[in-house]
């Protein structure tokens, strides 16, 4: 019995050394933890319960069957966060590269698998060399049934990959599949095709940084939702994020202990809209000052800056938040903001999250490059999710919201449940000068005139009332008394039931 238990702690030990010391050596010299230290950081200590430690590789091509480590480049299994369930896999690229094979993937999937059953997310670690070149089209296969794993489970656990290494190949498309990509920066990238590829195929010359880094899909491509200075740094932010996270598509999201009062105002806000339309605020301050303590999770800050989207905490119970942002192009909705903003309201009504809205928009951006670029196919996005969703969906309007953009955002007319104005909520077809410019075209030369009908139009519809007497508009509420209103809705929408109509799957226009 004892020399049995020793070799179990000895083979234990052995795959616990992954690549071995110089390869461990090699992972710190970057400013990289290993796999296991970076589960060590992201689980709550001593719950990470390892499945498959032993499993190893069965290529014999190359000489491989001379290199066989325990695990096989990959540390999978479950554990919890904050006391919540969570299934996990951490590549270890100090075993052939975190490269991956067939046996990698299938403990990947088993873990999948698991998550799906038994109703708890899956965050994944990435760091690899790709498809284990020595496999060949085995490893092809096993990044496939990685693929399928990911589609089925999309809309049953939430998903997170978090890139700490390099991502690139068909590897990327794991982590695309997804409902959040978090990087590191500076030690993580994820590309298609390499620079070598590119140079030869475009001539273009690029880093790996500038083609794949974390600032390039944060702030360019919006393939990554969120970056962090380093591994402790970002496995921490993950622990955060957790927590606004339901486990499954069957379970409303974590109500937390909250320290904020729901009662609480703030009279800061009675002056948060400038006497002058078109001064810009930062709708950020507004976000903050109704949020429990505070605290904003925010999703892709860095990219379509006009549109803010992520997690509050409103009586302790994770809101998403979908604002149009003043400070940047007037909080115009285009293309960018579009999609940005229909994926996150997607997410939440996937995963039972109620949404808040805060509009500020004077419409859709004009142009060429917008039209030319889908802006049509692309603000349909969000008019599509919010118009799907089921979730409870509060929306308040703070001043402009002009036009399409005005239906757009989460408007009565598309399920909204509760829709507040400001009194400096201006709701129309247009801003008051464009409206007068079309009616009153042969006053144009008259200064006189125009300004008595640009009077007369802003009397008439730079107020929430016209919308406030059709009904739609709830209330129009206090700015100072807002948190609490919004606390109050919430909290009488937690019991609401809204199915849409039987379908295969939607055709959402993609
Ligand atoms: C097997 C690999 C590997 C791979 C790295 N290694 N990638 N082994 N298959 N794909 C091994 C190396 O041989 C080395 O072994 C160790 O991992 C560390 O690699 P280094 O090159 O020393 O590390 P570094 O200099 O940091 O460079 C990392 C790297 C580079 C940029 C990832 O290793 C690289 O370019 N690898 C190949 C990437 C690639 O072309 N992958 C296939 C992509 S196509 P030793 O024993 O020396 O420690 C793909 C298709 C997926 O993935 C398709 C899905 C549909």
């Amino acid at each position: 019995m004892t020399d049995i238990l020793e070799q179990l702690e000895t083979r234990r030990n052995e795959a616990r050394m992954g690549g071995g010391e110089r390869r461990i050596a090699a992972q710190h010299s970057k400013g990289k933890l290993t796999a296991r230290e970076r589960l060590d950081v992201l689980l709550d200590e001593g719950s990470f319960e390892e499945y498959d430690m032993f499993v190893t590789h069965r290529c014999t091509d190359f000489g491989m069957e001379k290199t066989k480590i325990p695990g096989d480049g990959v540390v999978a299994g479950w554990g919890t966060i904050n006391g919540r369930l969570v299934y996990v896999y951490a590549q270890d690229f100090t075993v052939l590269g975190g490269s991956l094979s067939e046996t990698h993937a299938a403990k990947i999937c088993k873990i999948m698998d698991m998550a799906m059953k038994n109703g708890a997310p899956v965050i994944g670690l990435n760091d690899s060399g790709g498809a284990r070149i020595q496999e060949g089209v085995a490893s092809l296969g096993g990044y496939a049934d990685v693929f399928q794993k990911n589609v089925l489970a999309s809309g049953v656990v939430p998903q997170i990959s978090v890139i700490m290494g390099p991502c690139a190949g068909g590897a990327v498309y794991s982590p695309a599949m997804t409902d959040f990509i978090f990087m590191v920066r500076d030690t993580s990238y994820m590309f298609v095709t390499g620079p070598d590829v590119v140079k030869t195929v475009t001539n273009e010359i690029v880093t790996a940084e500038e083609l794949g880094g974390a600032k390039t899909h944060t702030s360019k491509s919006s393939v990554a939702d969120g970056a962090f200075d380093n591994d402790v740094d970002t496995l921490r932010q993950m622990r955060r994020f957790y927590d606004f996270l339901p486990l499954n598509n069957r379970e409303k999201p974590p109500v937390r202990p909250f320290f904020d009062d729901p009662n609480r105002e703030e009279t800061s806000l009675n002056t948060l809209i400038p006497d002058n339309p078109n001064q810009p605020y930062d709708m950020h301050e507004l976000v903050h000052k109704l949020a429990d303590e505070g605290d904003f999770f925010e999703i892709q800050a860095d990219y379509a800056k006009n549109i803010l989207t992520g997690f509050i905490r409103m009586e302790g119970q994770t809101v998403g938040v979908v604002a149009n942002q003043p400070l940047v192009l007037a909080g115009v909705l285009d293309i960018n903001s579009s999609r940005k903003a229909a994926r996150f309201v997607r997410f939440c009504d996937a995963f039972s999250i109620p949404i808040l809205t805060l509009v500020d928009v004077p419409g859709f951006l004009p142009g060429t490059s917008q039209e030319y670029g889908g802006v049509i196919k692309h603000g349909a996005k969000l008019l599509y999710a919010y118009g799907e969703a089921t979730v409870p969906k509060v929306t308040l309007i703070t001043r402009k919201a002009y036009g399409g953009a005005y239906d757009v955002m989460a408007s009565k007319h598309l399920r909204g449940d509760v829709n507040y104005a400001w009194p400096t909520a201006e709701i129309a077809v247009m801003g008051a000068k464009g409206a007068v410019e079309i009616l009153y075209r042969s006053d144009l030369g008259d200064a006189e005139k125009i300004a008595a009908h640009t009077k007369e139009y802003e009397t008439r519809f730079a107020n929430p009332f016209v919308a406030a007497e059709k009904g739609f508009i709830d209330d129009v509420v206090h700015p100072s008394q807002t948190r609490k209103r919004l606390c109050r809705a919430f909290a009488m929408l937690r019991g609401k039931v809204l199915e849409n109509p039987w379908k295969k799957h939607d055709n959402l226009p993609l």
